[in-house]
């Protein structure tokens, strides 16, 4: 069975002592979900702080990118090695990025080798934007994401490897996905695309969360279908809430 993941994307938000001091108010609420795993993605230069602050307690820590080269003259990126002294986890292709600083498919999927590679566990962002849903178009663009991103993985690679399907009218919006939809896409999209190319076996072993606007209001009725398999939660989880969203997803 597929442990529930959770992990909480908090974008450009929160210094390196702002991010600690809200790490150290929640960790031990969090420690005591049981269930479930737990993870903080914080800006780059709060990861020590943080991964400092949950040392010892079942959060892990994820940064939200690096690049693909381990060095060189690439100008304002991060490479691997730089985020494994701290991270477990690490987002790729968050909508955000793919929007606004010229993410391509192409580069997500050297992304994800290279975070296999080195031992990291990439959370890979898919979803679809408001143009694509209303024509239709969704399981065709989210299918062709995942066949993209995986690419060249062997199935033991893609095992390890966790999707987030955010459809990107759901992000920061209050809208949600209803769950049969939600559930559809990551079924029906995610999950058989995953199946079509390593077998099903192999995507039964892959989890996949729902992300948009996931709160503690709704987080219980998104993981009680079984196709969704936890969360990648922005502004839910700024705030000390965060616990109960948790909680309510166990
Ligand atoms: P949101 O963001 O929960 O604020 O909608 C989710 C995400 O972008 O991962």
């Amino acid at each position: 069975m597929r442990t529930p993941f959770i992990a909480g994307n908090w974008k450009m938000n929160k210094t390196a002592e702002e991010a600690a001091a809200f790490a150290n108010e929640i960790k031990d609420a969090l420690n005591d979900i049981e269930g479930v795993d737990i993870a903080f993605c914080p800006p780059f230069l709060a990861i020590p702080a943080v991964a400092e602050a949950v040392a010892g307690t079942r959060v892990g820590v994820g940064a939200q990118n690096m690049y693909f080269e381990e060095s060189g003259a690439y100008t304002g990126e991060i490479a691997p090695n730089m985020i494994t002294p701290f991270c477990q986890y690490v987002i790729l292709g968050h909508s955000e990025r793919r929007a606004y600083f010229g993410e391509t498919d192409e580069g997500v999927n050297k992304k994800i080798k290279a975070a296999l590679a080195h031992g990291l566990t990439p959370i890979v962002c898919v979803g679809e934007s408001l143009e694509q849903n209303e024509a239709g178009e969704t399981q065709e663009f989210v299918s062709g994401q995942v066949r993209a991103a995986f690419d060249g993985l062997s199935g033991e690679e893609m095992a390890k490897c966790v999707i987030a399907y955010e459809p990107i009218w759901a992000i920061g919006t209050g809208k949600t996905a209803t769950v049969e939809q939600a559930g559809g896409i990551i079924g029906g999209a995610v999950r058989a695309t995953v199946a079509g190319m390593f077998g099903s076996e192999t995507a039964e072993k892959v989890r996949i969360q729902y992300g948009g606007s996931v709160k503690p209001e709704n987080a219980a009725d998104f993981m009680a279908h079984p196709d969704i398999d936890g969360a990648l939660v922005g502004g839910a989880a700024l705030k000390t809430s965060f616990v109960d969203l948790v909680r309510n997803s166990v």
